[in-house]
């Protein structure tokens, strides 16, 4: 079968070509479509990030306003998918319900995942983008108990999600002007990052020709885990045992570099970021401006610059080029904004939904894409002789 060259977790292999997401991991870059992400930051909302991600360019008036109406129009589910969201336990993670909700769309939306030409993409999008986040919310209903609440079709992205999550049949939930800001922001800096994780199972599910929403279905799984997605709620777990057992920072950071039953300081390290995450500065002055616009104080925030600024000055972590990633401070963002700690990761999908999108077009695009296969290096026996079963 030839040689076979192991590269374990595909620390420097490329696996694609794309035109999507430049990261100097070095430098501590990162562009959507050549556009620096600091540029975007504050001046795009997300929907105009998504379609930027998955169409190349930043869309005129008309694009954009295009774009927006499908999102309006495509924010209900069908009905009867109400009916599966009463079938899962209450305690179900929200992920486990999302994940499988998606799937489920590609039953109910039947149509929508034939996609031939680009109004069809755009189409697809729309629903996904917008029916991510209707999912998302009913899914948090579900788990305390409250009924579901419609989309509104008059509310912008951010807002009709919070309108949907924090709205009650005595009480309509109004987001103020800082508040969608901020989610914005968070799900802006989400939108796309190249060939991590979940991307990149996004692309090897979407290489066998699977339809787009059972590929997006197999990210939000990837993501789920605590070294990927999941680590936005680790961190905030982390920061609220440090905070809970009073225990110094120092002495945190002295059971890391230890590795003392595998403790790791959660929302530090990148596999490409060695130098700093652009997201995570972003993020750590975004935190500040909300929470001083919001009247709020966390004391996690605290503890969080303060871990930081140990770390930083540790040689464990400067020896392994280990700095803040965009889970480290992002959590602090959403519980300003009133996310509760089982939905953080729920948020990163949501965000991160256009740049599974556009790895998904970019693979089914391809004319001379291939399915992906990757070789192994078999290190068991060879050759075993059958034994019946009474003699094992
Ligand atoms: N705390 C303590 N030590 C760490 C950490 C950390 N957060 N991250 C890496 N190290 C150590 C690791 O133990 C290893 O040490 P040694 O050389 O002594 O064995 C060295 O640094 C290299 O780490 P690695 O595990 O080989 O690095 P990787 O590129 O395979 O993993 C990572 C990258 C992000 C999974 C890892 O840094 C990590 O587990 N971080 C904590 C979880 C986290 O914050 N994940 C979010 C990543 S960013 C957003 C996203 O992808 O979702």
């Amino acid at each position: 079968t030839g040689y076979i060259t192991l590269d374990d977790g595909y620390g420097n292999t490329g696996s694609c070509r794309s035109a999507i997401t430049y990261i100097d991991g070095d430098a501590g870059i990162l562009r959507y479509r050549g556009i620096p992400i600091e540029d975007i930051a504050g001046r795009s909302s997300f929907v105009e990030t998504a379609w930027l991600v998955i169409f190349g360019e930043l869309p005129n008036v008309e694009q954009r306003d295009h774009f927006a109406g499908l999102l309006s129009e495509s924010a209900m589910i069908d009905e009867v998918m109400r009916k599966h969201f009463n079938a899962f336990p209450q305690t179900a993670p929200p992920m486990a319900i999302l994940s499988a909700m998606i799937n489920t769309l590609s039953a109910h939306d039947a149509g929508v995942t034939d996609i031939r030409d680009d109004a069809d993409m755009e189409r697809a999008a729309a629903v996904l983008i917008s029916k991510v986040r209707t999912i998302a919310a009913a899914a948090y209903k579900a788990s305390i108990g409250e009924p579901l609440v419609y989309p509104r079709y008059d509310l912008k992205y951010a807002e009709n999600f919070l309108h949907m999550m924090f709205s009650v049949p005595y009480r309509q939930y109004e987001a103020t002007p800082e508040v969608a800001a901020a989610l914005n922001l968070f799900l802006m800096l989400h939108a796309d990052h190249e060939q991590n994780c979940s991307t990149s199972t996004v692309r090897m599910v979407g290489s066998s020709k699977a339809n787009l929403f059972a590929s997006c279905a197999a990210g939000v799984c990837a993501l789920w885990g605590p070294l990927h997605g999941g680590a936005n709620v680790a961190a905030v777990q982390m920061l609220q045992q440090i905070h809970d057992s009073g225990m110094p920072v120092d002495e945190f950071v002295r059971k890391v570099k230890n590795k003392d039953d595998g403790v790791k300081l959660m929302g530090f390290g990148h596999r490409v970021y060695k130098n700093f995450d652009p997201r995570s500065r972003i993020l750590k002055k975004a935190v500040d401006d909300v929470l001083a616009q919001l009247e709020k104080t966390d004391p996690l925030l605290d503890i969080a610059r303060e871990l930081e600024t140990a770390a930083l000055e540790d040689d464990y972590f400067v020896d392994r080029k280990l700095y803040p990633n965009v889970d480290f401070y992002s959590g602090i963002l959403l519980r300003a904004i009133g996310i509760p700690l089982e939905m953080f990761t729920v948020m990163f999908a949501i965000g991160r939904m256009p740049g599974w999108i556009a790895n998904w077009k970019e693979i089914n695009e391809d004319p001379k894409g291939r399915i992906y296969r990757p070789r192994q290096v078999y290190v068991g026996p060879t050759d075993v002789k059958w034994r019946p079963r009474d003699e094992r």
